[in-house]
């Protein structure tokens, strides 16, 4: 994989594995890294307009993409003194409906990710309105339109991208010349901005965005993408045809228009994903384990049943000249595979471990689960739990955050009214006392929206009642209650989804659980997935606690075992463990997740998955199974 030093404009040659791709591509080694990048480009743009006394006019996007790049341009405001004075922004889209104080506005957005802090004028601001009458919606993107053109068009474009494949808003269908406009929101769209809005029916049906035309008149245009969620509708925009069915596709179109993703967002991409395809590769035997479950599932074909004209016609002769014909690639193929499949997800005591994911020894251990909210690793590994448990390890389940985020009010409402009820009706006893307590939190929760910040004791009922189910879910795993451990982490009762920041005493907290349990095995998850996530961010925290720790003795013998939480599912070839469930332990762990009140339907779909799984292994030519749960090493 290679990370360019600039991001190319027109004239950068292709790099030759990039054959497949139709449009240039920089895969940056983080999102950070790539954000100082655009960065710099765009303080160079605004300094050369500076010096000649003109304006730079910038197209802005919204959701968790741009948030590294808001935060590095605030930064060069404040530190390195870059003034946006002659800066005019576009703003790609707004939700109708929403005023512009809405805390989920793309207003408020901007306003708290980058305009409240650098020295740009608000008349250069420009959003859509989310708050025009229906009648003045076609004058209003008239408008739009024209104050785009008044300013001399958009220099620079930055873009994130939906997994709809859409850019702006302008979901499957949009047409190349379409312009501003009102639009219907996508399903997949407004589920997943469900946990910024609080549950899918509060997500706002339409919205007003600038149309594909619109965007493909600027001068140059950036799209970020970062997190293993936007690989797939990255490959198709880079890789797939020009078409309506994803929008970004027409910056193919475009001939200054540049993708900027990370290694998670590239790794569908063919130099990425099968490089054999694209030219020679060094067979190790990682590639070559890749290549093959690759192949095989390309022919719809078990791993033993390959031969060598498949490996031909695939760009993967030169692999089995090597290895003297398929038969000894497959075997080894095969033996690998097969090597990932245990019951024993702490090691099996006793056993010759040599070929197993976990050693024996020492038994039991001592097992850390880090879930960012609580519900997140019992999703992604139920099952998982508990098999560590019947084996006898000793395991503490560790809920990062209070999840109180999730808790919805009517859920909390009817919690205190049910308490209100029974002080009211227990006057003769202790409950007496607590009637104008419980009669104030039903007041407070009754003359409150979903979108007014929780007053603290709410959100302490709400972190309660997710401590409750949590705890009973465990329980299910047979995991005591006194061995869920819940963290609270600081940065999440300070912020909302996508605009968290990590503070010392996050680490603080976290070092102290590692400490005190000096665990043989972490289970964690966030590696891959974007920057601005809960996964990702509870990831950091703790990347940064086993920083501190790393010296100390324990921390040499641990493992750390990653799952997938809110992503795509790990591939067959990325997994190191999978651990085989029966119909029983699959139907138990769907009936500890409905304990969940908050639990949604895409976390529920995982059972779903879990059987998927097996049937790809089945597929693969492995033993047949109900349902697999997956788990990646990671060094
Ligand atoms: C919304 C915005 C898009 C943005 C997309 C992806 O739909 N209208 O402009 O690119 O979300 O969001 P995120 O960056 O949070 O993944």
């Amino acid at each position: 994989m290679t990370t360019a030093a600039s991001i190319p404009s027109p004239g950068t040659p292709r790099a030759p594995e990039a054959v497949f791709e139709r449009i240039p591509v920089v895969i940056a080694d983080d999102p950070g890294e790539a954000c100082k990048q655009l960065a710099r480009e765009i303080r160079s743009l605004i300094e050369q307009r500076q010096a000649a006394g003109g304006t730079a006019v910038l197209g802005l996007a919204t959701g968790s993409t741009p948030v590294p790049l808001y935060r590095e341009l605030a930064r060069m405001h404040r530190e390195e003194g870059l003034s946006f004075a002659n800066v005019v922004t576009f703003n790609l889209d707004e939700y109708y409906g929403l005023t512009r104080d809405h805390p989920e506005s793309y207003h408020r957005f901007m306003c708290d990710q980058l305009f409240d802090h650098i020295d740009i004028r608000p008349e250069n601001i420009h959003i859509p309105d989310g708050t025009v009458p229906p009648e003045g919606i076609l004058q209003h993107c008239q408008d739009y339109e024209g104050r785009i053109d008044a300013a001399g068009g958009i220099d620079l474009q930055i873009l994130g991208i939906g997994r709809t494949g859409h850019i702006g808003f302008n979901e499957p269908g949009s047409t190349r010349e379409s312009l501003t406009r009102r639009i219907t929101l996508d399903r997949v769209t407004r589920q997943d901005a469900a946990a910024d809005f609080l549950g899918v029916e509060n997500v706002p049906r339409f919205a007003i965005t600038m149309g594909v035309g619109s965007i493909l008149k600027a001068r140059r245009i950036v799209l970020m993408a970062w997190g293993e969620n936007k690989a797939g509708v990255v490959a198709q925009a880079v890789e797939g045809p020009v078409s309506e069915a994803v929008s970004a596709s027409f910056l193919q179109e475009h001939g200054n228009a540049a993708f900027l993703i990370d290694r998670s967002a590239a790794s569908h991409l063919t130099r990425v994903r099968s490089p054999w395809l694209v030219g020679p590769v060094a067979w190790t035997p990682d590639t070559a384990y890749r290549a093959v479950i690759w192949l095989a599932e390309k022919c719809s074909k078990p791993v033993l049943k390959l031969v060598d004209e498949e490996y031909n016609e695939h760009g993967m002769s030169d692999l089995v000249t090597e290895r003297g014909g398929s038969y000894p690639v497959n075997i080894d193929v095969f033996n690998r595979l097969q090597h990932t499949i245990t019951g024993w997800p702490g090691g099996k005591p006793g056993a010759d471990d040599t070929n197993r994911p976990e050693r024996a020894e020492p038994h039991p251990k001592r097992v850390l689960i880090f879930s960012p909210e609580p519900q997140d690793a019992l999703v992604a590994m139920g099952g998982v739990l508990e098999r560590l448990i019947e084996q006898g390890h000793d395991v503490r389940f560790v809920a990062m955050t209070s999840g109180s985020l999730r808790v919805r009010d009517e859920d909390a409402l009817r919690f205190c009214r049910a308490l209100l009820e029974l002080s009211e009706h227990s006057h003769e006893n202790s409950w007496g006392g607590q009637e104008s307590e419980a009669e104030r939190l039903v007041c407070l929760l009754e003359n409150k929206t979903a979108f007014d910040p929780d007053p603290p004791e709410i959100r302490r009922i709400k972190a309660l009642l997710l401590r409750g189910e949590t705890r009973d879910a465990c329980a299910v795993c047979g995991l005591d209650r006194e061995r869920v451990v819940f963290l609270y982490l600081p940065f999440y009762e300070r912020g909302r989804y996508r605009r968290f920041l990590v503070g010392a005493d996050d680490v603080e907290k976290c070092v102290a659980i590692l400490r005190d349990h000096q665990p043989h095995q972490i289970y964690a998850t966030g590696a891959t997935a974007d920057p601005s996530s809960l996964p990702a961010v509870t990831h950091e925290v703790l990347e940064r606690s086993f920083d501190q720790v790393r010296p100390e003795p324990w921390a040499g013998n641990c493992r750390v075992w990653h799952y997938r939480c809110r992503e795509t599912p790990l591939q067959p070839e990325e997994i190191s463990m999978a651990m085989p469930m029966s119909p029983d332990q699959l139907e138990r762990k769907a009936r500890l997740l409905l304990g969940f009140q908050t639990i949604s339907g895409m976390e529920l779909a995982v059972c779903d998955e879990n059987r998927e799984l097996a049937a790809t292994y089945d597929r693969l030519g492995l033993a047949e199974y109900e349902a697999i749960e997956s788990l990646q090493r990671r060094r």
